[in-house]
């Protein structure tokens, strides 16, 4: 299929859809080994990645795929959240992934919770992503407004890494988790949408109902920042997973 006409969506079961994920996740890793080389993996949060990570785990354990030559890029974690609180995006990724696979700890990177300087905080990252050659294939969800990492609502094309005020709907949907909404943070650091429409390849998983609508809007709606998932359709190397309650 042409990467220029219209953004490659891909329909499934979510099983199916996370073991494609998987494939392609592998295949980067396996190539990038097979020559020496590092795999630079962007990570995403959220429920929506937590069966990619399974199967990826199921992979290392099974199958004995490894992980010792990835590098790890998060996009984003929440303000105010030491690496060991339970919420935190860092205690995610260890739960659900670092913890579970032979990834070398000192290679996998996440926004700092905590930060005294947060332009400095911004840069530093940017830089590491740099450092390590940009990243390969970018995992992305979609928040219920169209956010992605947590570039909310104007959110700009050229944004960067930077510290962000979260959307009210956002802490909504967090507040479960939290006990409670006042118990959400307020801000958060996160790549900007330049960060992430400079990766080689993304794909954006989305699955259930609660995402149809946004989903729509993003792969059909006129770009802009009001939903910045839309600026995906600028990038040549998009695809969408959906499952069919997604896709509608
Ligand atoms: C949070 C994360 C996003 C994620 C979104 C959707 O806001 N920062 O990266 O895409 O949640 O979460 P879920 O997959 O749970 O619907």
């Amino acid at each position: 299929m042409d990467n220029f006409t219209k953004p490659k969506v891909l329909v499934g079961k979510k099983a199916d859809l996370m073991s494609r994920l998987a494939d392609e996740v592998e295949m980067g890793i396996r190539m990038r080994a097979a020559e020496n080389r590092g795999f630079v993996l962007g990570l995403a949060t959220g429920s929506t990645p937590i069966p990619l990570y399974q199967e990826l785990v199921r992979r290392h354990r099974e199958e004995g795929l490894s992980f010792q030559n990835v590098i790890t890029f998060n996009l984003d974690e929440y303000e105010g959240l030491a690496p060991d609180h339970p919420k935190s995006y860092h205690a995610y990724m260890e739960k659900h992934l670092f913890g579970q696979v032979d990834v070398r700890l000192e290679r996998t990177f996440l926004p700092p919770g905590n930060y005294e300087d947060e332009n400095r905080a911004a840069q530093y990252y940017e830089a590491k992503i740099r450092e390590f050659g940009g990243i390969d294939l970018q995992i992305l969800g979609i928040g219920r407004d169209g956010h992605i990492g947590f570039n909310e609502p104007g959110s700009g094309r050229e944004t960067r890494t930077r510290r962000v005020a979260l959307a009210e709907v956002t802490r909504e949907d967090a507040a479960s988790g939290f006990g409670g909404i006042e118990n959400v943070p307020t801000h958060a650091m996160t790549m900007g949408v330049a960060t992430i429409l400079e990766a080689r390849r993304i794909i954006l998983i989305a699955t259930g109902e609660g995402k149809r609508e946004v989903v729509q809007e993003a792969i059909n709606g006129m770009v802009n920042s009001a939903v910045p998932a839309t600026f995906l359709q600028d990038h040549s190397n998009t695809a969408w997973y959906l499952d069919a309650a997604a896709a509608g």
